[in-house]
């Protein structure tokens, strides 16, 4: 009788500790902060697009300085869009990007909803 308590008690304390790491470790579809990409999002989708050809591109493209793009990132470039989302999501929520100020609330959670649909 012990050693059966002992026993479930010791499940439950494994599958505890699985579900902490597992919420520690961003298991699931929250991908590094970006978060869901919301059903019949696919106007914000597009807005979110726009944010980045209107608010980053001008300067994160390849023809920025001498065949360099700033930084290094190229963001007229999909595949860099999407291998970069994370750091471009939390680059422009922390206010770092672009450099001439913090994007609009609307703008900032357009550019999440675009990003977060490209994972
Ligand atoms: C006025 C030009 C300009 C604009 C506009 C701009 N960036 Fe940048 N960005 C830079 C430069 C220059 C760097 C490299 C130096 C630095 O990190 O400050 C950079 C670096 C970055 C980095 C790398 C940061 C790091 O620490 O390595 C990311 C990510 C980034 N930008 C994202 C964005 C996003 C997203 C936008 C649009 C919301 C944006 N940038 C708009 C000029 C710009």
């Amino acid at each position: 009788m012990s050693t059966l308590s002992q026993k479930n008690m010791l499940v439950c304390l494994l599958a505890f500790s699985m579900a902490a790491f597992g919420a520690l470790a961003g298991c699931g579809s929250d991908s590094e902060g970006l978060g869901e990409c919301p059903p019949d999002s696919s106007a914000q989708q597009t807005a979110g697009l726009s944010v980045i050809t209107n608010s980053c591109t001008v300067c994160h493209n390849p023809n920025y300085a001498n065949g360099t793009p700033a930084g290094g990132y190229d963001f007229s470039s999909a595949d860099e869009i999407k291998a970069e989302a994370a750091e471009m999501y939390s680059e422009a929520a922390e206010g770092a990007m672009p450099p001439t100020g913090k994007l609009s609330e609307t703008d900032l959670e357009a550019l999440r909803v675009y990003l977060a649909c490209t994972q």
